[in-house]
């Protein structure tokens, strides 16, 4: 997460993510589910910016980037205490003990409801912006272990990587080495899923795969290891809640791209490209048969 300071003030990248691979391994005693889950941070990011505020306590203004079709909640997306930058930022006051402030100004471009953890990336990257703002010296685990409070996925996001293996309830980080960047593109239908109504209708495998192939195929920048590899254990379940899935699926299987699936819960799809040019290619045919938001991405370095 890239961190610039200008005049006491600081700016965060929030990389969006895809899941390459998940598998449900069983559920837990905690309601969660264990995970066994390959996940990469893309280019798409929201931008947040913290400065100390004229004013005291959290304030959080939120202004939309290019979201065509932002999903759930379209444009009413929530800055009070149910948004999680500000949750973030209040568990940050409580674990500290500190009373400062901060002005919170978040550039949204990732969709809502689209398996893209956006809003888990937004989290974390408070959790960074805030420790800078605020000078609390907090070590990146203790800033995990906060982040592990927030979200399954946040840990991720603070492990400042661009590919890992994620397990337990996607809190316990291993990560992956890159050779070279992949390329995608990304289709977010205008309809949403909430993560947790995909979980609650997800049964774990009886025979659990597991993400070693997806794991050694990557670290060899094998393209079609990658492809076949694909696969989604939460795929079935968002398709029985959101037919218009299986017409994306449908919709995918005909690009010539090396292969595709759902992210996460979902509603996002993605395709795995040979190269940028081709997902930039694919972003356009997908636009024009208006299939909702469509991006390029790559791989964070
Ligand atoms: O952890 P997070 O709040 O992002 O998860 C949202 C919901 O997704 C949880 O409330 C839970 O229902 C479900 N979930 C799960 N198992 C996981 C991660 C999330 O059941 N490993």
């Amino acid at each position: 997460m890239l961190i610039c300071q200008n005049d006491g003030s600081y700016e965060v990248s929030a990389p969006a993510k895809l899941n390459l691979f998940l598998e449900i391994l069983g559920k837990r005693a905690d309601g969660y589910h264990e995970l066994e889950t390959l996940m990469v941070t893309v280019s798409l990011h929201d931008s947040l910016y913290f400065r100390v505020p004229e004013t005291r306590g959290i304030s959080l203004r939120n202004y939309w980037c290019g979201v065509q079709n932002a999903g759930l909640s379209g444009r009413d997306l929530p800055v009070g205490s149910q948004n999680l930058i500000v949750k973030a930022a209040e568990l940050l006051l409580q674990s500290t003990g500190t009373t400062q402030g901060a002005q919170i100004d978040l550039f949204k471009r990732i969709p809502l409801a689209a398996g893209l953890a956006g809003g888990s990336s937004d989290a974390a990257a408070a959790l960074v912006g805030l420790n800078q703002l605020w000078n609390l010296k907090l070590s990146p685990a203790d800033l995990r272990e906060i982040g592990a409070k927030l979200g399954s996925d946040v840990p991720f996001f603070l492990a400042e990587s661009a590919a890992a293996l994620c397990r337990g309830r996607g809190e316990i980080i291993e990560s992956v080495k890159l050779p070279s960047v992949l390329h995608f593109v990304i289709a977010k239908p205008a309809v949403g899923l909430s993560t947790a109504q995909v979980f609650q209708h997800c049964n774990p495998a009886s025979v659990p795969k597991t993400a070693e192939g997806m794991v050694r195929s990557l670290q060899c920048g094998d393209l079609s290891g990658i492809a076949a590899q694909l696969m989604n254990r939460l795929g079935g379940p968002a398709e029985r809640l959101c037919p218009e899935l299986n017409e994306l699926s449908k919709v995918f299987a005909r690009l010539p791209v090396e292969g595709h699936l759902m992210s996460g819960s979902g509603t996002s799809y993605f395709g795995l490209c040979r190269h940028q040019q081709q997902a930039k290619h694919l972003a356009g045919r997908l636009t024009m048969l208006g299939l909702g938001s469509v991006y390029a991405v790559q791989t964070c370095i």
